[in-house]
């Protein structure tokens, strides 16, 4: 088949003004490689198709049967949306999810309110726009602070973690100046942090459930911020499958699914957890374009350490989409 790559890879200069973290949900050249690898081992052909205004012109000129998007956009919390939207009213075929649940998922309090409605626990939360907005928050300390729009760790440091008003007024100012968006404030989640794979769709199928173990501060302290991903050979062990006992690891595989189906995911996403202290799963956000960089993002070496191969996951992803598309047999 004929695919189209559809992607964001971080510029080669980066502008002094902006933050060092501001291309962090962008790939690298590198990943954009390794997907092509796999997609042409798998037999199809490849273009690239970028993801600026200019795809528009690289849709016309050379049609895909089949657009695989992992295209982060620019700008405000639509972005993850703009080309699967161009890709509906072009009419043309694509992998991962609708314009609808990338917007939701992204926008962090509209999916925690979503969830929570069904019942689904996620930590407690206010939203600010401003340092001069913020108000005692009425949540239990410690919370966290981040961009309530962001991914890839993308304005979380070890500093988020705020124990006091004044750490999260300070942290509300970092967020909303420097990354100009709301600020999310939710209650810490102080167990053990995990992030689950789902592909497929109707009932998707659990690749694995990996914790995160942090190697040089207890899970009470843990953020896995910007810092620890930019080092995580040095920060965090990977344990896929995790080391709870079952009836924990069933309890974040069924929210997992449920939230997978309630948010209205296709074909692959991630989905994030921390354990209370009654080991409740809480929800703490949904990735519909998890990081696919082998070796680096959490679904492909969670794939991995569940014995399956980089071009094997990649596989399985096209192939439910293809399924869902009924393009399957061309
Ligand atoms: N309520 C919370 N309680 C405890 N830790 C939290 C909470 N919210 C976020 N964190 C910590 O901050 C990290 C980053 O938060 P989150 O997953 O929301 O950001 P992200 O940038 O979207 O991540 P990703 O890289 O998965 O896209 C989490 O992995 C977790 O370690
Ligand atoms: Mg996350």
């Amino acid at each position: 088949m004929r695919v189209g790559l559809a992607y964001n890879v971080k510029p080669a200069d980066h502008p002094p003004h902006l933050p060092a973290d501001a291309f962090e949900e962008y790939d690298s050249e590198a990943t954009v490689g390794h997907l092509c690898d796999a997609l042409v081992s798998l037999g199809h052909e490849v273009s690239r198709l970028g993801a600026g205004p200019g795809i528009i012109g690289a849709l016309r000129e050379n049609r895909p049967d089949i657009v695989f998007n992992i295209a982060e956009g620019e700008g405000g919390r639509c972005r993850e949306a703009h080309v699967p939207a161009l890709l509906e009213m072009l009419g043309i075929p694509y992998l991962g999810s609708d314009p609808l649940t990338l917007c939701v998922t992204l926008d962090k309090a509209m999916a925690k309110r979503v969830v929570s409605t069904e019942g689904f626990p996620t930590p407690k939360f206010r939203t600010f726009r401003s340092e001069a907005e913020v108000d005692d928050p009425g949540l239990a300390y410690p919370v966290i602070v981040k961009p309530a729009f962001e991914g890839s760790s993308k304005g979380v440091r070890l500093a988020s973690r705020a124990t006091s008003l004044p750490e999260v007024r300070s942290m509300v100012s970092f967020v909303t100046g420097r990354y100009h968006q709301d600020a999310l404030v939710e209650e810490f989640i102080a167990g053990p942090e995990v992030t689950v794979g789902l592909v497929g769709n109707g009932v998707p199928r659990v690749v694995g459930v990996m914790e995160i173990v942090p190697k040089t501060v207890p899970h009470e302290e843990f953020v896995y911020s910007l810092e620890v991903k930019r080092d995580w050979e040095n920060q965090v062990e990977y344990r896929c499958p995790p080391s709870f006992p079952a009836e924990t690891v069933a309890e974040i595989e069924r929210c997992a699914v449920g939230i997978y189906r309630l948010l209205g995911c296709r074909d692959f996403s991630r989905i994030d957890f921390r354990l209370d202290g009654n080991r409740v799963p809480q929800f703490i956000e949904c990735n519909p374009l998890p990081g696919l960089s082998p070796g680096y993002g959490d679904l492909p070496i969670m794939a991995g350490k569940m014995g399956i191969p980089y071009t094997g996951l990649i596989s399985e992803i096209l192939s439910h989409a293809l399924t869902r598309l009924g393009l399957k047999d061309r």
